[in-house]
C-alpha cells in the first residue's frame, strides 16, 4: 500500500511517516519547505532504515499537482497536513492562508477524482470548536464562528472534503487534533518553529534553554482552578498513530460513513501551570515565567471527549503529560 504524504517532512507530518513506514506502508511525501527543514527527510531515514519517496512543488500550484498525480498512478491513501498554521500570521495575511490552504486542498481532491484515489486523511483541529458549550466536546458539538482566517481554512476545509464526498466516490476522515506537542523517542524529530515560537510548549523548551528570557502565562483569570487557560495536549506519537489506523480503516473500507469525524485528544485538560509544574518536576529545574494578561483569541478551556475514536477506531492516547514535556525537552537539548 502506497501513502501519499502531504507536509510529510512537517511537525505531524514526520512522526506521521515514520508509524506509517514502521506499520509497513510505501510512502512518498510531497513537501514545499515552507515551515520545514530537508535534513528531516535523513532522520525519518535514520528511525525507520527506509527513505521514502519525495517532492518538493506546492500544492496550490495546479500544473505542478496535476503533473505528480500523471506520473505518480499508484497511491492508495492521501493524507493531507500540508497547510500554513500560524493563527497571527493568518489574521494578517487572510488571502495568503485561504488561497494557500484551501487550493492545496481543491486540487488534491481533484486529481483524486481523475486517479480514482478513493481515501482522504484530513488534519483538522478542535479550533473549529471555538469555546464549546459542554465539555469534553464532541463530535456533534456546534461548530463555531472561526477566531481566525487560519481557524476558518480548517472549517472551511471540512465543508469542502464534505460536500466533495458526498458528490463523488471519495471517502474521508477528519481529525479534530487538540494541541499536539512532544517529540521522538529519539530525539531525532520534533516541532521546530521558525523564529518566537506562538505555542506554549516550545515556548518552554525554549526558554529552559536560554534562547527565551521568560515565558509569559497569557492569563490568570479565567474561571479554571488555578486561573489559567485549559487544553487537551496530546503526545505526537500518538497523534501520529491515530492516523494510521484512520487511512487503514479507509483502505479497508471498514469506515461506516463516506465522511467520518473523530476527536483526537487524550481528553484530560490541563492548565497552563500545569504543564509548567509538569516541565519543571521532569526536568528538575525552575522555569522563568510570568504572569501576564489574557492572549487575544484565547479561549478559557477546551478537552475532548474521545468515546468515539475509542470505540470505533480502537485507538487511546498513551502517553501523559511528562511523557510530552520530557520528551519535547529531548529534542530541544538535541538542537543545541
Ligand atoms: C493554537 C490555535 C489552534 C492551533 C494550535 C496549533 C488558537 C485559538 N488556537 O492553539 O487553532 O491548531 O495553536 O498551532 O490560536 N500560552 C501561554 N504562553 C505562551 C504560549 C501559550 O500562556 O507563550 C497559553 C495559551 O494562552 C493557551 C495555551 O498556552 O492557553 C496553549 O497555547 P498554544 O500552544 O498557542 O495553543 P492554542 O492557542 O490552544
Amino acid at each position: 500500500m502506497k501513502i501519499l504524504v502531504t507536509g510529510g517532512l512537517g511537525y505531524i507530518g514526520s512522526h506521521t511517516v515514520v508509524e506509517l513506514q514502521s506499520a509497513g506502508f510505501d510512502v512518498v511525501i510531497i513537501d514545499n519547505l515552507s515551515n520545514s527543514k530537508i535534513e528531516v527527510l535523513d532522520k525519518i531515514t535514520q528511525i525507520t532504515g527506509i527513505k521514502p519517496g519525495y517532492f518538493n512543488f506546492d500544492l496550490s500550484n495546479k500544473t505542478a499537482c496535476e503533473e505528480f498525480f500523471s506520473n505518480n498512478n499508484n497511491i492508495d491513501g492521501i493524507i493531507h497536513f500540508a497547510a500554513y498554521k500560524a493563527v497571527g500570521e493568518s489574521v494578517n495575511k487572510p488571502l495568503m492562508y485561504y488561497r494557500n490552504n484551501l487550493e492545496s486542498l481543491m486540487n488534491i481532491m481533484d486529481n483524486m477524482n481523475i486517479h480514482n484515489i478513493a481515501n482522504l486523511v484530513f488534519s483538522s483541529s478542535c479550533t473549529v470548536y471555538g469555546q464549546p458549550d459542554v465539555l469534553p466536546v464532541t463530535e456533534q458539538a456546534p461548530r463555531k464562528q472561526a477566531e481566525s482566517p487560519y481557524g476558518n481554512t480548517k472549517k472551511m476545509a471540512e465543508d469542502i472534503i464534505q460536500d466533495t464526498v458526498y458528490s463523488s466516490d471519495l471517502k474521508a476522515i477528519a481529525l479534530r487534533y487538540f494541541n499536539p506537542v512532544g517529540a521522538h523517542p529519539t530525539a531525532l524529530i520534533g516541532e521546530l518553529p521558525l523564529g518566537v515560537p506562538n505555542n506554549l510548549m516550545p515556548f518552554i523548551t525554549q526558554t529552559a534553554a536560554g534562547i527565551r528570557e521568560q515565558l509569559s502565562v497569557f492569563g490568570e483569570d479565567y474561571d479554571t482552578a488555578d486561573g489559567t487557560a485549559i487544553r487537551d495536549y496530546i503526545h505526537v506519537v500518538d497523534l501520529a498513530k491515530a492516523h494510521i489506523i484512520a487511512v487503514k480503516r479507509l483502505v479497508e473500507k471498514n469506515n461506516k460513513l463516506d465522511y467520518e469525524i473523530f476527536n483526537i485528544g487524550t481528553g484530560n485538560g490541563y492548565s497552563v501551570l500545569e504543564v509548567v509544574k509538569s516541565f519543571e518536576r521532569v526536568t528538575n529545574t525552575k522555569l522563568n515565567y510570568k504572569i501576564v494578561g489574557r492572549r487575544e483569541g484565547d479561549i478559557e478551556k477546551v478537552w475532548a471527549n474521545t468515546d468515539f475514536a475509542n470505540n470505533e477506531l480502537g485507538w487511546k492516547a498513551e502517553k501523559d503529560i511528562d511523557e510530552m514535556t520530557a520528551s519535547a525537552w529531548k529534542f530541544q537539548l538535541a538542537l543545541k
